[in-house]
């Protein structure tokens, strides 16, 4: 059966690498470099280090989580992933790399859903979840909220990437219409992108506090086109752009200039953000019990 999140960002990546966002183009030009580094960011900003209990939503290929042993050198983790292909792959690639524990850590399933936690994590309670670029692709990132805010232990953090409207942008204008129709064929559910307030008022509705919020739009939103550009002319040649198939390629095409275009009109921005489980007991919100 054919997945939305497959293998096919395999091809723009450098040998051994298989990575899949939106990359932080800062100091990159390289596809899987600037992936990397978007990974780093978010480890940054979570804090990750030694004492680190992490659950990882949407892993993809698995890149990250070697990033966050090797690098940050977590002491356990646990993960989620949608895609059946890409969770194959990620626990081959943690087992190869010494990690067959972590790797049997790894459950497909939608993260949205109860029952994919309590596979994943038992009745452990994850210091940090993360989410490398990816929430906005959940049925219902509400969901998630809660669902994070319910196993966290208490102090612990939520640090993801995701995407929200400008400020600027206002709904029922020409370029929401071309916004929707974007949103539609990348498998991102409209309610999912709301205004910046409209975000922080999910996370505290969850039980969230300490929300930050951090506007990367600029090194990550025109970056993707200009690599895909360069792919393309380079990978016709090399083999790699003959990997990712016309389809494949227009597809990162489309992409990469709805973005650029995205970012220089003032439509949607990307951004880092954590938030806190509060440490003690929280009066004002009700105990949901679907949690
Ligand atoms: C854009 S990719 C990012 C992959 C990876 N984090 C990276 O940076 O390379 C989005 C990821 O989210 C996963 N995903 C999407 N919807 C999901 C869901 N409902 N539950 C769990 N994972 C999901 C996809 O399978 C895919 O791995």
């Amino acid at each position: 059966m054919s997945e939305f999140h497959d293998l096919a960002e395999l091809a723009l990546n450098r040998e051994g690498q298989s990575w899949g966002n939106l990359g932080y183009w800062e100091a990159s030009s390289d596809y899987s470099d600037a992936c990397r580094a978007l990974a780093l960011k978010l480890g940054e900003q979570a804090g990750l280090d030694q004492q680190s209990n992490l659950f990882d939503a949407g892993f993809g290929c698995g890149d990250q989580l070697l990033l966050w042993f090797e690098h940050f050198r977590v002491v356990k983790l646990r993960g989620v992933n949608l895609s059946q292909s890409q969770t194959a792959y990620a626990k081959a690639k943690l087992a190869e790399a010494g990690f067959p524990e972590a790797a049997a850590g790894l459950v497909q399933a939608d993260i949205t859903e109860t029952a994919a936690w309590q596979a994943a994590l038992g009745g452990d309670s994850p210091s940090h979840v993360l989410a490398l670029d990816c929430a906005y692709h959940f049925d219902s990132r509400v969901n998630f909220f809660n669902l994070a805010q319910h196993h966290l232990a208490p102090a612990g953090r939520l640090v993801l990437t995701d995407f929200m409207l400008a400020d600027q942008h206002h709904r029922g204008s020409l370029a929401h219409w071309l916004l929707r129709w974007m949103l539609r064929s990348s498998h991102i559910a409209e309610a999912n992108i709301v205004h910046r307030d409209g975000y922080e008022q999910q996370l505290e509705a969850s039980g969230f506090s300490d929300i930050r919020i951090i506007d990367i739009s600029d090194h990550v939103m025109p970056g993707l086109a200009g690599a895909i550009r360069a792919f393309r002319q380079a990978g016709t040649s090399a083999g790699s752009a003959r990997k990712l198939g016309w389809s494949g390629l227009i597809k990162y095409r489309v992409t990469g200039r709805f973005l650029k275009w995205a970012y220089h009109r003032s439509i949607l921005r990307y951004c880092l953000i954590s938030a806190t489980k509060p440490a003690g007991p929280l009066e004002s919100i009700a105990p949901n019990p679907d949690y």
